[in-house]
């Protein structure tokens, strides 16, 4: 085994990717679409899901844990596809290790800052991710001029889990969370969690055309090839990657779930000891 890492260059080997759960494969999905070619392991914290609602310290120990578990599998780079691990974690998870580690706010926050046109910016994500300002303070470094407005939504992430994809109920929190942000003129919104672009049809109904939705999922893809091409690191030995699933509880709910986040059907499910 160890004999093996060694002789595999660094290109052939996997991207790790983590979630919390199943909602990092919105950000596989977006990585199959951009880098058909590069193999994946996943891994899907079901066994402690949600992280939204979790304390700082009780994040950065799951997260460190996540890295942890991926680099067994050889992996050349990480992405920490769940927005709350990546607002409260991406600095302990670089301190720690040595592979490249990307986390999804900076990519999203530099989308919104360079679409914008009037300098407003919506962020919506799980209580932990707002509460931790990471947006924010991402936005602002680029140019203290922007005015960014956040709101926490810890209903999205249940409704997608279950499938209530739209429909009245749905939509009508979306209205309650979304409607205040709209009035504050913004005229870009950041999908900051993991989940949210399932959500992006009742989302969109209440902020009409003339607010840009910035998917998270799609950023994050194109800052991996963007580093992976600079870095001389992309799998040029495969014309399609293999995608491999870990999960830290049973496969059947991920499986069920993952397949409408994926869009296709989920095989390689495995359930896995690590972070029990
Ligand atoms: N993956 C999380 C995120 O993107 C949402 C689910 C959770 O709370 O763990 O913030």
């Amino acid at each position: 085994m160890r004999q093996k890492r060694v002789l595999q260059s660094n290109g052939s080997r996997p991207i790790g990717v983590f979630d919390s759960g199943v909602g990092g494969l919105t950000v596989v999905k977006e990585l199959i679409k951009q880098l058909p070619q590069e193999d994946i392991i996943y891994f899907g914290d079901t066994a402690r899901v949600p992280y939204g609602i979790k304390s700082r310290q009780a994040i950065i120990k799951f997260s460190i844990e996540n890295a942890l578990f991926l680099l067994k599998h050889n992996v050349k780079l990480i992405v920490a596809a769940c927005n709350t691990s990546s607002s409260v974690s991406l600095t302990a998870l670089r301190r720690n290790f040595k592979v490249p580690i990307l986390g999804v706010i900076n990519s999203g926050a530099k989308e919104a800052t360079s679409l914008t046109r009037n300098k407003r910016i919506g962020v919506i994500g799980t209580t932990a991710t707002i509460r931790s300002n990471a947006y924010t303070k991402q936005i602002l470094k680029k140019d203290t001029c922007f005015k960014v407005f956040s709101q926490s939504c810890p209903l999205f992430v249940p409704l997608a889990e279950e499938g209530w994809l739209d429909g009245k109920i749905t939509r009508d929190i979306a209205r309650s969370y979304i409607a205040p942000l709209k009035s504050k003129g913004i005229d870009t919104l950041i999908l900051g969690c993991t989940h949210y672009p399932l959500l992006k049809k009742p989302i969109a109904k209440i902020t009409g055309k003339n607010i840009m939705l910035i998917d998270s999922a799609i950023s994050i893809a194109r800052s991996v090839k963007t580093l992976l091409k600079k870095e001389n690191m992309l799998n040029k030995n495969r014309l399609k990657g293999r995608m491999d699933f870990f999960v830290s509880d049973a496969p059947l709910h991920f499986k069920n779930i993952g397949e409408k986040f994926l869009g296709k059907e989920l095989i390689n499910v495995r359930k896995t000891d690590h972070g029990i």
